[in-house]
Parts: C-alpha cells; sequence; structure tokens
C-alpha cells in the first residue's frame, strides 16, 4: 500500500543515519563523520565513511553509496517502501495510514481491493470444498503424492467442484458484483443470449494452489487437473491483482529464509516447490506456469544472490535451465545447478529417494560454468578441432553475461580446462565475437589534490541554500564556471538548486559519474576540512578571474603586435579597448577584495 509521497523525506530528516547504520556496521566517529569496516565489500582497513547531516555514507574502497534507505534496502534486501517503513519504525516515526481504500480511492484501488477480498473468500471455498464427499478421491490423490496434512494446510490447498458454476454461485452469494466477478478471471460469463448475467466456474474438478503476491495476499490460483485431463494445469489469467511474470510461486514463505541463507532455490513446478518445501528447504521457488521472467529475477535478487536452479532432467528442462542461466547470469546473481540422477524431477526424486538425498544433491550442485562444460561436452563432444569450437560457441555468451570481468576471466580459464582447450582460444573467440564487456570502472584508493577553496565552495553550496543563488551568480557573471576544477560538481549542485530542491547528497551523487562521487565524497568527508570562509571562496573565485584576465591579457598583447605589424590601424584600436577592459575590471578586483577584508 503506497504511503504519502513525502513521507520519506520527513523520516529521513528526523531519522540519525549513524544510529541506522551503527546497526551493522561498528562505527567509530572521526572529525564530524563516522568509518567503520564497509558492509559491502572486504576490507581490514576502513574506508566506509558516514557522514551525520548530510544523511550520506560513501565507501572510499568499493563505491557503495546512498542515503539511509538505500543502506537497509541493500544489507536487508528490502524494496524502497519497505525500508521506508522498516526505518520510520526504528526511528519511532508513526506510519500514517494509506490512501483511503475507501469512497475516495481511485476505481482501480477499489477494484484491487474488491478482488483481494474475492481471492479470499474464493480460498475459503476451495478448502472448505476439500473436505466434501466429492472430493474424497482427491484427497487421496494428494495423500499418495506424499503430501502432509500439515502442507496442505500450509500451502492451502483445495478443491474446485466438477458441477460447473460452484464457485460463480457462491461468489454472487456474497455479494460481489458481477463486474468484479468477471475481473477475477475465477468465473467466466455465459453466453449472453441465452443465459444474461450467468456465470460459470473457469476451473471444474481440479485440485488448487493458491498463489500469494509479494504483500501476501491471494493474487491468483493455478488448478491440476484430476487424471489426465488437459491441461494439466490451469492457471488464472492475468488480472488487476495478478501478473504471471512478475510472481513468484511460493517466494512470500521463502523470502525469509533466502535473505537469511543469501540463496534460493528454483524448481519447475508447484509440487516441486511444495515437496521441496517439505523437505525442508524452506527458501524454494518456482515460476508459475512461464519460462522463468526479468522481473522475477530481479524481485528475487532483492532476497539473495544465489539460485541454484533444480529444473526437471527431461530435455523441456534442460532447455529452460539454459533460458534462466542466461537471465540470472545477466542480472548478476550466481548461479548453480542441480542436475539430478535419473528422470525425476524434484518431486518424484524425494518421494523415491527422500528429503536428505535431495539436500545432499543441493549441496552438491555446480556451479553453472561447470555445468555448462559438461553441457558443451554432451553437446558437441571433443574429439575434433570443430567440436571444440562448437562447444566454446555454446559456452560464450553465457559467459558473456556475466557482469564482473574478473570472475569472467576466473570461469574462462575454469571451463577451458574443462573442455580441454587453450585459455587463449576462448578469449580470443571472446574478442573475435566482440563479447568483452568495457572493463569495470576501478575506483582507486588515491585521494585527488582538490584546490582547496574549491571543495569550501562545494561545501558552501551544499550547507547554505542562499549562497547557491550569489555564488551562481558571480561564476556566471564573470563565465568563470569553466575555470573550476569541480565544474561538474558545482554545476550539478547549482542546477539542483535552480529546481528549488535543497541539495540531496544521495540525490546529488546519484546524478555524477563515479570519478565526480568520488571527488565529492571527498571533500563532504574530510575530517581536516576548515569552516567556510567567504573570503577564501571569494578570493579564490576573485584568482580565477584573474587567471582568466591574465590570459586574455596576453592573447589580446599578442594580437595587438600582429595588428601593428599588417598596419590595420582600425583593429589595433579596438583591441586597445579591450585591453583597457580587461586592465580595469584587474583594478575592480582588487579593490573588491579590499571591502571584504
Ligand atoms: N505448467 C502449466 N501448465 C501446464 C503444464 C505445466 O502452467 N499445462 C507449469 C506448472 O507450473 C507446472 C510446471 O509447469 O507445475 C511444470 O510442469 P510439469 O513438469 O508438467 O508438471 P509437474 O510440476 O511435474 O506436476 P505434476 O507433478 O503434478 O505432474
Ligand atoms: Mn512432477
Amino acid at each position: 500500500m503506497p504511503l504519502p509521497v513525502d513521507f520519506s523525506q520527513q523520516v529521513k530528516s528526523s531519522t540519525d543515519i549513524v544510529r541506522i547504520i551503527g546497526e551493522h556496521v561498528r562505527l567509530k566517529k572521526a572529525g564530524n563523520n563516522y568509518v567503520g569496516l564497509c558492509p559491502f565489500h572486504q576490507e581490514k582497513t576502513p574506508s566506509f565513511s558516514v557522514h551525520p547531516t548530510r544523511q550520506f555514507y560513501y565507501c572510499f574502497g568499493c563505491g557503495a553509496k546512498g542515503d539511509v534507505f538505500r543502506f537497509v534496502m541493500e544489507t536487508e534486501k528490502l524494496s524502497f517502501p519497505e525500508s521506508v517503513r522498516r526505518v520510520a519504525q526504528r526511528s519511532g516515526i508513526p506510519i500514517p495510514a494509506s490512501e483511503p481504500a475507501g469512497e475516495q480511492a481511485s476505481p482501480e484501488r477499489r477494484l484491487r481491493a474488491a478482488l483481494e477480498g474475492l481471492h479470499q473468500k474464493a480460498q475459503e471455498f476451495f478448502r472448505k470444498q476439500l473436505q466434501s464427499p466429492e472430493a474424497a478421491a482427491v484427497r487421496e490423490i494428494i495423500r499418495k503424492r506424499g503430501l502432509t496434512s500439515e502442507a496442505v494446510e500450509e500451502f492451502g490447498l483445495g478443491f474446485a467442484p466438477g458441477s460447473g458454476s460452484a464457485l460463480a454461485n457462491f461468489l454472487s452469494r456474497q455479494g460481489f458484483p458481477p463486474d468484479v466477478l468477471e475481473a477475477s478471471g475465477l468465473v467466466l460469463r455465459r453466453d449472453p443470449a441465452r443465459d444474461p448475467g450467468g456465470f460459470f466456474d473457469r476451473f471444474r474438478n481440479r485440485w488448487m494452489f493458491p498463489i500469494i503476491g509479494e504483500a501476501g495476499k491471494i493474487v491468483a490460483f493455478a488448478g491440476r487437473a484430476m487424471g489426465s485431463d488437459q491441461p494439466k494445469y490451469l492457471n488464472s489469467p492475468e488480472t488487476a491483482l495478478y501478473s504471471k511474470s512478475h510472481v513468484l510461486y511460493n517466494l512470500f514463505r521463502a523470502r525469509d529464509t533466502i535473505r537469511k541463507e543469501g540463496s534460493a532455490v528454483m524448481v519447475e513446478g508447484y509440487m516441486d516447490a511444495i515437496a521441496v518445501f517439505q523437505a525442508g528447504v524452506r527458501n524454494v521457488v518456482a515460476s508459475c506456469g512461464t519460462s522463468l521472467t526479468e522481473a522475477q529475477v530481479r524481485m528475487l535478487s532483492r532476497y539473495g544472490s544465489e539460485v541454484v536452479v533444480s529444473y526437471d532432467p527431461d530435455s523441456a528442462g534442460v532447455a529452460a535451465t539454459d533460458r534462466s542461466l542466461a537471465l540470472l547470469l545477466e542480472q548478476g546473481m550466481s548461479v548453480r545447478v542441480l542436475r539430478l540422477p535419473g528422470a525425476m524431477d524434484p518431486d518424484e526424486f524425494i518421494k523415491q529417494t527422500g528429503a536428505e538425498a535431495y539436500r545432499d544433491q543441493l549441496k552438491a550442485a555446480q556451479p553453472f560454468f561447470r555445468y555448462l562444460a559438461s553441457r558443451a561436452l554432451e553437446l558437441h563432444g571433443s574429439n575434433t578441432p570443430e567440436a571444440k569450437l562448437a562447444g566454446i560457441n555454446f559456452v560464450l555468451p553465457f559467459l558473456a553475461k556475466v557482469p564482473n570481468k574478473l570472475i569472467r576471466s576466473e570461469l574462462v580459464a575454469d571451463i577451458a580446462q574443462k573442455m580441454d582447450v587453450n585459455t587463449g582460444i576462448i578469449l580470443d573467440s571472446f574478442r573475435r565475437a566482440g563479447l568483452e564487456r568495457r572493463a569495470a570502472v576501478h575506483v582507486s584508493q588515491q585521494m585527488v589534490q582538490i584546490p582547496p577553496a574549491e571543495a569550501m565552495l562545494v561545501r558552501l553550496l551544499l550547507e547554505n541554500r542562499d549562497a547557491c543563488g550569489e555564488m551562481s551568480k558571480l561564476l556566471e557573471e564573470h563565465a568563470l564556471m569553466e575555470e573550476l576544477e569541480l565544474q561538474g560538481i558545482v554545476s550539478t549542485i547549482l542546477g539542483m538548486n535552480s529546481g528549488g530542491s535543497a541539495p540531496d547528497m544521495a540525490a546529488l551523487s546519484d546524478r555524477l559519474d563515479e570519478p565526480h562521487q568520488r571527488l565529492l565524497a571527498q571533500i563532504v568527508f574530510d575530517k581536516d576540512a576548515r569552516p567556510v570562509s567567504l573570503y577564501e571562496i571569494t578570493s579564490y573565485i576573485n584568482s580565477l578571474e584573474r587567471r582568466r584576465l591574465q590570459r586574455q591579457r596576453s592573447t589580446l598583447r599578442r594580437q595587438i603586435l600582429e595588428a601593428e605589424k599588417l598596419h590595420d590601424a582600425s583593429r589595433y584600436v579596438e583591441l586597445l579597448g579591450q585591453l583597457d577592459t580587461v586592465f580595469r575590471r584587474e583594478k575592480e578586483l582588487d579593490t573588491e577584495l579590499d571591502t571584504l577584508l
């Protein structure tokens, strides 16, 4: 549920970032700042800095940076709204009621709210039906498949009767209006010519799996056919509540474990997810009746950075593994692949050989590059140079998706060894295929020299909004922006300021390139920084102008000599006039400084 728009600003300004970060990182005071060991990369000497008043952290080792929300998002794997809530709670700030859900709410919100209620009711209905005499056969199937009654309870399994309109009638009696019924996708309109206003059930004679969205509410259902009816699984259509490419089955139950372990297990089927969960592996998710999508991977990556892909060993499963691998690698996930021996899917494997056997298999799942190397060998063999080349061509597109160059080159070496080819050959094909990515920006540990007065200027601009107006006038009037070493930073601050917003460190930093982010952090976290002196800044800007005037002067002198040689009298006079203006401006500058003293 969305929070009021300016709530995050309110939370941010009344939160002590040092206290929140201090819960994760041991911080020591250094000047006006705090420093500690960076939680985002391995280090022995602290380069992670937190600024209490600028509400900002920056790591001089790895470049991690942001405000308190970013920190909580990254360390606790939360979405932005979740992190705002979390920080508000920790700071004791009451969370305002969300947008009105009643009369004033937008029609979409009202529909969604109605659909949530409807799915809840439908779930109660399906569960109750599972206890009915008609469902005896289903209960038997469920039992035979090895589902415990706890699992049936936990996963909310139910039964959709075969009568044709049992759910539709039930929901109508519950008072859901026809347009809401239709929008739910759980029932379908009958032919209006024959039966106006009539509905029939989408799911008939199926056992039902509720699908839970990220917010913990039921957003859709899947129905498993009883015998060999087709299709084997029937899913809810896309609705205002449900977009199948954005939901992962079981994520809601799995996410705490995924957070804790940093890792998720990905299976293909609903039954696999339940069986694996029952086997004590609680971080299991499945994509719902589709191949894995980018949106699902992004969602998953908020909770953990490793995925073990445990798909069916059949050819469809292997193809799906390849597709998912590419997607997962692209999103920077670290991936392992579990290939179960034999022809059983995870559910069958667990039933046949036991939970422990499956957990052992999981532990032994190989890193994706080993898996790829064996796939390449299977597909193409390694007897001839052509076969090896084909194998390399199979592997390369996957490697190209690994964002980290260092990891990538290690992978190349590993795969080369497994495929028994020279590392150079793979690297070479890489380059020829133009697949080599741009090297990651290397953040050097070294500090750059910044003119102290410019650093002071930047600090002044960050602290004092009025100063921004004056300084931008001064710099523009005398065209001095280009003279600044920190032009990029200063012009960005002034640009943001003219938009009326006080410069926010996190937002400002986001607009800069990496070298400038670092320079800015260096200025803000300089613990030896002297207090801002207007005199020093003005005299510096003065000196910049002087420097410019000097350059102009020597150019003018040269041009005057040329004009003399060419006996170009009018040009000569004009240039002399310009030189005079330069002289006069230099005089002015002297007195300007004197008045400041
Ligand atoms: N699926 C689907 N629609 C189908 C078939 C499959 O949406 N007609 C999806 C379901 O999410 C299903 C998954 O693909 O769980 C895997 O399909 P499959 O391997 O055929 O089924 P199992 O999960 O093994 O189901 P069961 O064990 O009940 O046969
Ligand atoms: Mn199965």
